[in-house]
């Protein structure tokens, strides 16, 4: 059986900065308000007519990223594509980056398991690659939060918090015999809380002409609902769980771990999971505070973002764990 490693990594976010003043303007709130529940200090938004989709800030991303794996477009076996928010409702972003990026007809697959869905694609790579049937298969991570969100009073609990942007890897068959690459990969999920952090509309049971003709405006449901204090307590037991079950299918410990990559959902969670493994700063990379939680782009983006910033290095014991809408939830351990 072959085994997969990380060759590549790339980000993009779109140029225009948003600050919570910023939002302010748009709805009753403030900057301590957001600072202090989320640890978001701004976030970043397309702007209409700038050119930015989630499948073209995909296509960026991943360009960097193949790059960085010194491959070609060419090399690229499989794409698998991660976000809540596809430029269409079907088909998914997959095929909509293979056509943008001028890809031969090879396969395309779209992960929606929202703030999982980059460690899920993670995983469904790493067994192709295992079993031999692929060498270099492209994962991205891609959000246009902004273009879906109620930016009025009513949606700030949520509003406030997601960010647009892409983050991309290329994971390749491991050449080296040195023990490094995906060490293991760990999922879950638990579809009773699906209604807990949804959106509901438009879907097959109740399509949007139906809502419109039967509820008053406010009600249709096509703007994202969180129970953000349940979300909050279930996202820290099952961070922590499903780190820890890493560590132990690999014989580790939380001080073995060189970076933790939590997905970016809240700051106050990557700080509760941080003080419960007992992990310095330096060991867990937060980049909330400028981007805000961009979904299924979080973890490609800070993962790129702590490797050009020369924070893991080759051997580092890189942890990547998640957890969001569904629930679902994973961790990946990774001997870099
Ligand atoms: N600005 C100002 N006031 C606000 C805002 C806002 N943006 N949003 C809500 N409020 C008000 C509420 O109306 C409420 O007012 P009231 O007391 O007069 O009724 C008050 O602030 C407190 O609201 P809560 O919802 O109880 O605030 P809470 O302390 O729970 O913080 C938050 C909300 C930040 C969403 C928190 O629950 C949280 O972080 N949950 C975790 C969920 C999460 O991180 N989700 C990220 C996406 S999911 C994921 O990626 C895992």
């Amino acid at each position: 059986m072959y085994t997969s490693r990380i060759t590549g990594v790339g980000s993009y976010v779109p140029e225009t900065i948003v600050t919570n003043d910023d939002l302010s303007k748009l709805m009753d709130t403030n900057d301590a308000w957001i600072q202090e529940r989320t640890g978001i200090k701004e976030r970043r938004h397309i702007q209409k007519g700038d050119g930015n989709s989630t499948s073209s800030m995909g296509v960026k991303a991943a360009e960097i990223a193949i790059k960085r794996a010194n491959l070609t477009k060419d090399a690229i076996d499989l794409i698998i594509f991660a976000t809540l928010s596809p430029d269409m409702y079907f088909p998914g972003g997959g095929v909509r980056v293979q056509d943008m990026m001028g890809m031969s007809t090879i396969p395309a697959l779209d992960v929606r398991n929202q703030c999982s869905g980059f460690v899920y694609g993670l995983s469904v790579a790493d067994q192709f690659i295992k079993t031999g049937m692929y060498t270099n298969v492209l994962i991205i991570g891609s959000e246009n939060h902004s273009g879906g969100l109620d930016m009025t009073t009513r949606g700030r609990s949520v509003s406030v918090i997601f960010g647009d942007g892409a983050g991309a890897v290329v994971l390749s068959r491991n050449e080296k015999e040195d023990g490094s690459g995906i060490l293991s990969t760990h999922l879950h999920s638990e579809g009773a809380h699906a209604k807990e952090l949804c959106l509901e509309g438009p879907n097959t049971g109740a399509w949007v002409p139906e809502l419109m003709e039967s509820n008053p405006q406010e009600n249709i449901p096509y703007f994202p609902y969180m129970n953000g204090q349940f979300v909050f307590k279930h996202a820290v037991s099952r961070f922590s769980e499903v780190i820890l079950e890493g560590l132990q299918a690999n014989a580790l410990q939380a001080s073995d771990i060189d970076m933790l990559i939590p997905h970016q959902a809240n700051l106050r969670i990557s700080q509760f999971v941080q003080k419960k493994f007992q992990l310095s700063d330096d060991q867990v990379y937060n980049n909330i505070q400028r981007y805000g939680n961009t979904t299924a782009a979080s973890i490609p983006i800070a993962l790129a973002e702590a490797w050009e910033e020369g924070k893991i290095k080759e051997g580092d014991l890189v942890v990547l764990a998640a957890f969001g809408s569904g629930f679902t939830w994973g961790s990946a351990m990774i001997k870099w």
